[in-house]
């Protein structure tokens, strides 16, 4: 069996072509018709009015923020177990972020104690539909209307997923995609932001264009700090190709998924993110936590795999443990057993939509020779 990556691409539609038209018809950077083709489709794809496609994800989550007047002096929940993008954009605003602790189940944001993290100074929440399995986002809903706060999906991870029948990236006042190459989607590099509102849309159009004026341009008359965020004609002609495919890409996704857990099932002390009713998981990633019965540790099984031609990632370490944020100002005090169970136990298998059965098949074959060593 040749390598097994974590993730490719899979580039199989009119990428080539749309870059090629691109490229010969000279519309290169960020104006170009592909831009608002990918928009308008990955908006429709998501059921949500209006997208205005950026340079990467963590730059979405950022512009979100800003658009919805997140600053100084306020405070955003995000979980705990997340990565690091989600933290570092709210820092971008000199907000600060406050963590919740991840539910040990489902491995999102733990909605039941959500409430306790809330002050006077919180602004909004930011649930992370965490390896394309969706958060349970009415009862977030439920809490960000108690308390007036706004909410903003990080839908990085969760390309096409459902929540009790609407896509990710419809369940709040404004989302953030990303297109990294080993996403469900991708531009190689990219992002976009998504919402129902015309006010939102205005102003992420405008703050992530330098803030020119929109009326006059050419003024050069700018009244506000903005950011170079856009995206590129090349970068959205990969991702209209992309999308046109995008229920492919995701059966695949979904198949593969079902493989895992269908030959995995029997396996003691293998766990995967337990999937609530009324969602449909897209598996950007396939986790796994290797537990006590197990009877071999996390690493030692990342190592057999590795010998055997398989790569894995192990997973993100929890956001009160980051150096960064704690010299920031986030309190990174308090215990987050949960993240902390996942960050050393916690691993993803190979992942990509192209991976084939016998691929699959010949990985869950390992690890439950492993086991048994
Ligand atoms: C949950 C989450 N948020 C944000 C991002 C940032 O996206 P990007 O890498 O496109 O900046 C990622 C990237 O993988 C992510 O997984």
């Amino acid at each position: 069996m040749d390598f097994i990556p974590v993730c490719e691409p899979t580039l199989i539609g009119n990428e080539l072509k749309y870059v090629e038209d691109a490229v010969k018809t000279s519309w290169i950077s960020s104006n170009g018709k592909y831009v608002q083709a990918f928009e308008t489709e990955f908006a429709k794809y998501c059921g949500v009015k209006y997208a205005v496609g950026v340079c990467n994800g963590t730059v979405a989550l950022h512009l979100a923020l800003i658009c919805l007047g997140i600053g100084k002096g306020d405070e955003v929940i995000i979980p705990n177990f997340t990565m690091i993008a989600t933290a570092f954009a709210v820092c971008y605003t000199g907000a600060i972020p406050v963590f919740v602790e991840g539910d040990e189940k489902t491995w999102n944001i733990d909605v039941e104690i959500i409430e306790e993290k809330i002050t006077k100074k919180t602004k909004a929440i930011i649930p992370v539909h965490i390896f394309g399995l969706p958060c349970e986002m009415d009862k977030i809903n439920t809490v960000a209307k108690k308390y007036n706060l706004k909410l903003i999906e990080d839908a990085a991870e969760a390309h096409g997923a459902v929540y009790q029948g609407k896509k990710t990236g419809s369940l709040s006042d404004i989302s953030a995609f990303s297109f990294y190459a080993n996403k469900n989607i991708t531009t190689g590099e990219g992002g976009m932001v998504l919402t129902d509102s015309t006010e939102l849309y205005e102003k992420a159009l405008y703050y992530k264009n330098l803030c020119f004026d929109p009326k006059s341009p050419r003024n050069y008359s700018h009244n506000h700090i903005g950011f170079n965020y856009r995206m590129s004609n090349l970068h959205a002609a990969i991702g209209l190709a992309q999308t046109e495919r995008a229920d492919e890409y995701k059966t695949l996704r979904i198949k593969n998924g079902k493989l895992y857990r269908g030959y995995l099932k029997d396996v003691a002390g293998i766990t995967f993110q337990v999937e609530p009713e009324n969602i449909e998981n897209v598996y950007w990633m396939n986790g796994i936590t290797v537990d006590k019965e197990y009877g071999k540790s996390r690493d030692k099984l990342i190592a057999f795999l590795k010998k055997n031609g398989i790569d894995s990632r192990v997973f993100f370490a929890g956001m009160n443990k980051q150096k960064s944020l704690k010299d920031y100002g986030a309190d990174c005090t308090g215990h987050y057993p949960v993240s902390e169970y996942l960050n050393n136990h916690g691993f993803y298998l190979p992942s990509g939509s192209n991976l084939k059965e016998e691929q699959i098949r010949y990985i869950c074959d390992k690890i439950i020779e492993f086991k048994t060593k």
